[in-house]
């Protein structure tokens, strides 16, 4: 486990950036698992200048997106299908037939989250899965009390995210209650994972993912169980980790590390 503490979103996202240009400069045909939501915004259009400017290259790149909510099609502006489009793929050169965005409008839910489970499998799997966290420490869709060996399911949403994420709708009763999202499990199986939060509201679910029990409540947690996990995260979301003078120490010793 790592962490990288950022002064603001700004570079939060250019560092996070770095990180995704890294796995593509190693592998060009990387299968990256991406996130929607405000947190993400900063790293996106930082990989979007990387491209413009310095040919960053995602022609030969895969992805994988964790949710979609249940009844807005790809043209809802609300939609993922429609986040993604406007806020990455429509600004690089990634190709249409390599993008993969959970169905919110499919006729058969159970099919299709078979399918998208054998799709990430017959891809490869994911090299570097990229995750927001809500502030009731949900990851994904994957609302607290989820199992951790979850798989690509529906989920109803809580109260607390759709509380969360009326701001993007013009009410509380506009925002879906229903979700297909990648399980627990699924995420668990990508080979790096990087979990990115800003803002005083994720302090909490952000201390209780990495320093607290392993637990359903926080589904965050479950990233303790996995080997290859980078937080970039800013001050205000790091406010309340214990041990947030040790992660600081940690980063500015790792140039000597052995
Ligand atoms: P946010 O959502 O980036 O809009 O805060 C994160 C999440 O709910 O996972």
């Amino acid at each position: 486990m790592e962490i990288i503490v950022n002064d603001n979103v700004e570079e939060m996202g250019r560092a996070a950036a770095r990180v995704v240009a890294r796995t593509l400069n190693c592998k060009p045909n990387a299968v990256l698992g991406l996130a929607t939501g405000s947190t993400p915004l900063t790293l996106y259009q930082e990989l979007v200048r990387l491209h413009n400017e310095e040919g960053l290259d995602f022609s030969q790149v895969t992805t994988f997106n964790l949710d979609e909510y249940v009844g807005l099609t790809r043209k809802d502006a609300q939609s993922y299908h429609y986040f993604m489009h406007e806020n990455l793929f429509k600004h690089i050169n990634i190709a249409t037939q390599n993008i993969y965005i959970p169905s919110g409008t499919t006729d058969n839910y159970e099919a299709f989250c078979k399918w998208y489970e054998q799709r990430i499998v017959e891809c490869g799997g994911i090299d570097l899965q990229i995750l927001g966290i809500g502030s009731d420490g949900h990851i994904a869709f994957n609302e607290p009390s989820s199992s951790l060996g979850s798989r690509t399911r529906i989920k109803t949403l809580a109260r607390q995210t759709i509380e969360d994420n009326a701001r993007f709708f013009d009410s509380a009763e506009a925002v879906p209650v229903y979700a297909i999202t990648m399980g627990v499990g699924t995420i668990l199986e990508a080979r790096q994972i990087m979990l990115l939060a800003n803002g005083r509201n994720k302090a909490k679910a952000v201390a209780e993912a990495i320093e607290g029990p392993v637990t359903s409540m926080i589904t965050a947690s479950a990233l303790q169980l996995h080997s290859d996990v980078l937080y970039v995260i800013d001050r205000e979301s790091a406010r309340e980790l214990k041990m947030l003078d040790y992660y600081e120490w940690v980063q500015t010793k790792m140039p000597d590390a052995p």
